[in-house]
């Protein structure tokens, strides 16, 4: 069975982003996602699936898009069509385009060549998929700074942790990163967690 990992960067309010943007830029964290997304544990002819609200297929630079070795899907309530012209001359079989979270991910776990699929935000593409009991696995960097309300409009909803078992948490690190929404280099204190289901649930 594909297993679905949900992966998020959040600070103690449980905020998650600030006007289409991330609250932090740090280096270890870009790399953790990174590294996360890409395994595919020697299964070299699979690819893993990042699915995203279309808010955050936006923000990430052109640069990067689409999140290059995954299988990119943005869901959206727009004009599918229109969306796959718009976007298939520069993104070409990377790109799926879904106007329904939960049969896209059906579809995805029937799929041979699918190894694992990772939720990646933002607010409601995570709180669907929690809320539909669809996350084996969480993925959560904890950046130890408060921001005031003000600074943040994208939160993580509330996850029942009964649910999960924390599977791995690391030791609290201190990293230079930046305050987006402040605008700020500083050092940060963060850490990394892993929750597994707890199928006793
Ligand atoms: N810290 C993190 O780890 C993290 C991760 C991801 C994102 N973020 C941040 O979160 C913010 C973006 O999140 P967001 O919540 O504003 O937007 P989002 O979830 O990325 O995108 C919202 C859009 O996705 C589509 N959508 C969502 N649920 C849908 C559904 N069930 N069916 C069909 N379409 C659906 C709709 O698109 P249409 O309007 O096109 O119909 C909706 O407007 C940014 O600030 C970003 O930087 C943070």
């Amino acid at each position: 069975m594909v297993e679905i990992g949900l992966i998020v960067c959040k600070n103690i309010d449980n905020g998650i982003g600030y006007q289409d943007d991330l609250l932090f830029r740090l280096k270890p964290d870009i790399e953790f996602f990174k590294k996360t997304t890409l395994d595919v544990e020697n299964n070299n002819d699979m690819k893993n699936v990042v699915i995203m609200g279309y808010n955050t297929w936006k923000s990430i630079p052109n640069k990067f898009k689409p999140l290059t070795d995954r299988i990119n899907v943005i869901i959206t309530k727009r004009n599918y069509q229109h969306m796959m012209e718009e976007n298939k001359t520069k993104y070409s079989n990377q790109l799926i385009i879904s106007n329904n979270l939960l049969e896209i991910i059906d579809s995805l776990k029937l799929r041979l060549d699918v190894f694992r699929v990772f939720i990646i935000g933002g607010e409601n593409i995570y709180k669907e998929t929690l809320d539909n009991n669809l996350i084996d696995k969480l993925y959560i960097t904890n950046v130890l700074y408060s921001l005031s309300n003000q600074f943040i409009d994208t939160y993580l909803t509330n996850i029942n942790y009964d649910k999960y078992l924390l599977s791995w948490k690391s030791t609290i690190y201190k990293e230079n990163g930046t305050i987006i929404p402040l605008n700020k280099k500083q050092p940060l204190e963060y850490y990394f967690s892993i929750f597994t289901r707890n199928n006793a649930h």
